[in-house]
């Protein structure tokens, strides 16, 4: 991670829908932060979205990965609006600053706060709080494959799985490098018994890995009874790492174990700092809501914490977590996705007022 610097450039990218709404919160909020904490951070806006793609023809310009790098870290909302599907949004944009910028660590904390019910009756406030770090660059999502003898009976699509040490190195230390600064215990998601040459490469991997961090305790479970698990037990877990499509799934099982997928956050990061990391909240542009104010901010709001974390703004970053906690706790500022009927509006009042 970045060294603490005071100053930091962040490129924005509000997107569409409601992704505008849920960033323009988190602006007031990284501003009211900054002051109190003299941190200087200053905003490139940019209008990236199918919005531009619907009058521009595309995402973002020709040169906006370029635009993106000189920047310290990126604060995205949320793409996609009826018009320009899905996979073009995704691919004219996310997927392509992942990976230009090696972000190889998705990370999504996991947390059922007090005021915010969990589906499930073992998931109690205060007791579940787990972080998933998923693989965001190889493994099972991998461009390697094809599609022979289309239209015909002896069709075949092959899709091809690439995991290299250094990728499968690199996400475990990642993991247990966090681990020893939470409960010392990370999860491996495996599925060395069905899938016979990734799988357990993946395990003597970590394995590997583990013994160079004495410290933190390595326990590796089937993708299938870790699914169980997360929903019978999820107050057990403390760091969880997984590769691409394994950490795909679990996060957003996790997401739904927290209880809205409107506060979840997450950051794409490259933890070696050459490359700006992304902070998003886990939802999208929400057409259905969009225009309507009723949107919840604390996903995008939890993220831009993340990324004041990341910039190495450790106590800005704690006391934005707190004003959520408060936030959430407290009834009249629970947004309708959360049983409440705050706006969006009135719940940045509340986080400004409580920072
Ligand atoms: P979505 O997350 O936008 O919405 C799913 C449901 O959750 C909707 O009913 C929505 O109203 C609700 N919801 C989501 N965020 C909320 C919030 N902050 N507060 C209150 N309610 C909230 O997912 P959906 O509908 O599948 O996708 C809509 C568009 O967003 C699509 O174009 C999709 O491609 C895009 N999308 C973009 C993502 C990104 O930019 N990272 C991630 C997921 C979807
Ligand atoms: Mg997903």
């Amino acid at each position: 991670m970045p060294a603490s610097q005071t100053s930091s450039r962040i490129a924005v990218i509000p997107g569409d829908g409601i992704g505008t709404e849920v960033v323009a919160v988190a602006r007031q909020v990284l501003g009211a932060v900054s002051a109190r904490h003299d941190l200087t951070l200053t905003y490139t806006e940019l209008d990236w979205s199918c919005r531009r793609h619907l009058s521009e023809g595309a995402m973002m310009p020709a040169d906006g990965l370029e635009t993106l790098a000189g920047h310290d870290a990126i604060l995205l909302g949320a793409v996609g609006w009826p018009g320009v599907a899905d996979h073009v949004s995704l691919w004219g944009l996310l997927i392509p600053i992942r990976r230009a910028f090696r972000q190889y660590v998705n990370l999504r904390p996991i947390r059922v706060f007090d005021g915010v019910e969990s589906p499930l009756r073992a998931a109690r406030a205060g007791e579940v709080d787990f972080v998933v770090v998923r693989e965001n660059v190889e493994g099972e999502y991998s461009e390697v494959g094809g599609r022979v003898n289309r239209g015909f009976p002896d069709e075949q699509a092959i899709q091809e799985s690439i995991f290299t040490r250094a990728g499968v190195s690199r996400i475990a230390d990642y993991a247990f490098e966090l681990a020893a600064t939470r409960r010392g215990q990370v999860t491996s998601a495996t599925k060395s018994n069905g899938i016979v040459h990734t799988m357990p490469f993946w395990d003597e991997v970590v394995a590997e890995r583990a013994a160079a961090h004495p410290g933190v305790r390595l326990e590796s479970e089937h993708i299938d009874a870790l699914a169980a698990k997360f929903v019978l037990q999820p107050q057990r877990f403390d760091v969880v790492v997984a590769s691409n499509l394994f950490g795909d799934i679990l996060s957003d099982l996790a997401a739904a174990v927290a209880g809205s997928i409107g506060i979840a956050p997450s950051a794409n990061l490259d933890p070696t700092g050459t490359y700006p990391s992304m902070f998003e909240p886990v939802h999208g542009s929400a057409p259905d809501i969009a225009g309507t104010g009723v949107a919840n901010p604390v996903g995008a709001v939890w993220s831009a914490a993340l990324m004041l974390e990341h910039l190495g703004h450790q106590r800005a970053a704690a006391d934005v977590v707190a004003a959520i906690g408060s936030t959430l706790a407290d009834p009249a500022t629970r947004t309708a996705d959360l049983g409440g009927t705050a706006k969006t509006e009135q719940v940045c009042e509340a986080l400004l007022a409580l920072i």
